[in-house]
């Protein structure tokens, strides 16, 4: 009794010692880093707090969302900027004793800010893996190390440099972040021939919730194959991805085909929905829906653009095309034969005579305010209800949407075999966008457009449940529930971006990270759910 009644003594002491004393946050990180680094004099330990004149500059690097930096917006107590691994590893172990909220951010382009900002807890940090981006290609194995800080545009660049026969089939955009990328799925144009990043990965490190670094055979095949789609930062920090390349054809022939509605778009979109889920998995053809200006004066219309990748020459192309969809009536002069690197550049909108050193940049070069969302299609949407749509997407002056094709080896891959489930049955996938660059100006109403679109669109989506891809992160799934820490309301998304796999996330989960270190708005919650989320 006594001893009990000291040791409480004790601890009022200590506390008030600590209290009184205050050191602040990121000191107590950095003294605990400085322990914890195996090689601490090595590398400088980079602690960005707000106070540093270089804080903003690097919360605003690599920020996709210009949403999630206005001025409400909660901000990071401090980023810290690792050199090292062993500095990921110290930074897990030390914000876990400290108690600090911690946001992993790779390439920084999470349609809900999730790797910067922290709408739920406070304080936060960033480990922000900038830092971390080698590339090693291995083209003697068809394989690459690349690190989780690398962009997808410095890997594609790099597999270039040593091989024009040799690709990678991932994001079309070329400043998305590894990291962040592979963890969602990771489509892009050679999807319907190759499948995803994550159907392509064959190794990985990650450092786990006690600071551990695991490759796949340490961790187990259970959090490999959750870490290959499940969603960023839930299981663990990636360090590493091994990557499987893939054939590319030396030469490949790319496209971009415009219609407006006075050309006969609705026709041919109709047309496409049946087309593009079939035919020949060399190619790809996505469909870019914007606004344009009508043929009177004032008048707006929609354009619809036709932008593909073909994995083989401008004849093959046409053949295919005249055969399969000739509607489109694709001409030998729409067409540009070029290697597959500098199609990467051209789909991801580059103008044509970029060099490919531009990849090396690894930064985004255009940034917007934008709501996005997404659904999958298995059901052809019938011409006539087109026209009804367009009456709706015309209000809004921001809206864009990208129609991706399925199909091919996406059909061919199990629901189950990674998180990502999306796959057979599935005819396109729709994106949809409205951006903006006048702050919270026109913010709202934006925002409601966007909520109205979606709903409008709800009996063309998929049901039961209305899928969603997990990469195009969207926290108006599951809003309408009250309870935010409820098993119940992580169903809610869980359900929507990885169907039955949702249970087989949980239980990773629960299994690796039981007391739910890695957590954000929309995580993987363990079984015992307790208090965090
Ligand atoms: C302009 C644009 C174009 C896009 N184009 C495509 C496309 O073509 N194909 C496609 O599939 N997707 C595309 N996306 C979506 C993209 O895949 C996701 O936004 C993806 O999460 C981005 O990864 P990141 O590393 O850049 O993002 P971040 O914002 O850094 O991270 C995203 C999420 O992953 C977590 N995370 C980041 N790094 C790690 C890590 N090392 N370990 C564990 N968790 C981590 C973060 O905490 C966050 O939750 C696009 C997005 C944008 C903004
Ligand atoms: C800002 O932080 C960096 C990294 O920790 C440090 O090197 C630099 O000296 C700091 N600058 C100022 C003005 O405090
Ligand atoms: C549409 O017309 C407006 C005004 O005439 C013009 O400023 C704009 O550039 C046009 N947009 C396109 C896509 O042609
Ligand atoms: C939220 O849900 C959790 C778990 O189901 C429960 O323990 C908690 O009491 C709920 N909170 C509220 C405010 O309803």
């Amino acid at each position: 009794m006594h001893s009990m009644m000291s040791l409480l003594a004790t601890f009022v002491v200590l506390l008030s010692v600590s209290l009184s004393t205050s050191i602040s946050i990121e000191e107590t990180f950095n003294n605990c880093l400085s322990l914890h680094s195996q090689i601490p004099n090595q590398f400088p330990t980079s602690i960005y707090t707000s106070t540093n004149k270089s804080y903003t500059s690097i919360l605003e690097s690599t920020a996709q969302n210009l949403r999630y930096l206005l001025p409400s917006v909660p901000k990071p107590d401090f980023i810290f900027t690792p050199f090292h691994e062993s500095q990921v590893q110290a930074a897990v172990i030390c914000a876990k004793q400290h108690g600090i909220h911690l946001r992993i951010r790779s390439g920084g382009h999470d349609y809900e800010g999730l790797s910067y900002v922290s709408l739920i807890e406070k304080p936060f940090m960033i480990l922000d893996l900038v830092k971390l981006r080698a590339v090693n290609v291995d083209i003697p194995h068809n394989t690459a190390w690349i690190q989780a800080g690398a962009t997808i545009g410095e890997v594609y660049y790099r597999i270039s440099e040593k091989s024009s026969v040799h690709g990678f089939p991932a994001g079309l955009c070329t400043t998305l972040g590894i990291g962040g990328l592979i963890t969602g799925g990771a489509y892009g144009s050679m999807m319907r021939k190759y499948g995803l990043g994550v159907d392509n990965v064959i190794d990985a490190k990650i450092v786990d919730a006690n600071g551990k670094i695991l490759d796949r055979k340490a961790m187990g095949e259970d959090l490999f194959w959750a870490i290959r789609g499940g969603g960023g930062g839930s299981f663990g920090v990636i360090l590493w991805w091994k990557i499987k390349l893939v054939p590319v054809p030396q030469t490949v022939t790319v496209f971009t085909v415009t219609k407006s509605l006075e050309q006969g778009a609705n026709k041919l979109l109709y047309r496409w929905q049946q087309v593009a889920p079939n035919i020949d998995e060399n190619l790809f053809i996505r469909v870019i829906i914007q606004q344009g200006n009508g043929s009177v004066p004032g008048q707006r219309t929609v354009t619809t653009s036709y932008q593909a990748l073909f994995l083989g020459g401008v004849n093959r192309l046409l053949q295919v095309m005249k055969k399969s969809f000739p509607e489109l009536g694709l001409t030998r002069k729409d067409c540009l034969e070029t290697s597959w690197i500098k199609s990467v550049l051209y789909i991801a909108g580059y103008p044509n005579d970029t060099p490919p050193e531009i990849l090396l940049k690894g930064k985004p070069t255009s940034k917007a305010y934008f709501k996005a969302k997404s659904d999958f299609v298995r059901q052809v949407i019938p011409e006539t209800s087109l026209n009804t749509l367009w009456k709706v997407f015309l209000q809004d002056d921001g809206a864009l949407m990208i129609w991706n094709p399925y199909g091919g080896m996406m059909s061919r891959i199990a629901e189950s075999a990674t998180p990502f489930p999306h796959r057979k049955g599935t005819l396109y996938k729709i994106q949809y966008l409205t951006g903006w660059i006048d702050g919270e100006k026109n913010m709202a109403k934006h925002m409601r457009w966007m909520r109205k679109f979606y709903y409008y669109m709800t009996p063309y989506a998929s049901k039961y449940p209305r899928e969603n891809y997990v990469n195009y992160r969207d926290l108006d799934i599951g809003m309408n529930q009250k309870n935010s820490t409820s098993l119940s309301l992580a169903y809610s998304w869980g359900y929507r971006y990885f169907k039955g796999n949702f249970n087989r996330l949980v239980k990773v989960k629960t299994k690796v990270d039981p007391s739910n270190f890695f957590r954000h708005e929309q995580s993987i919650p363990p079984l015992a759910i307790g208090k965090k989320m």
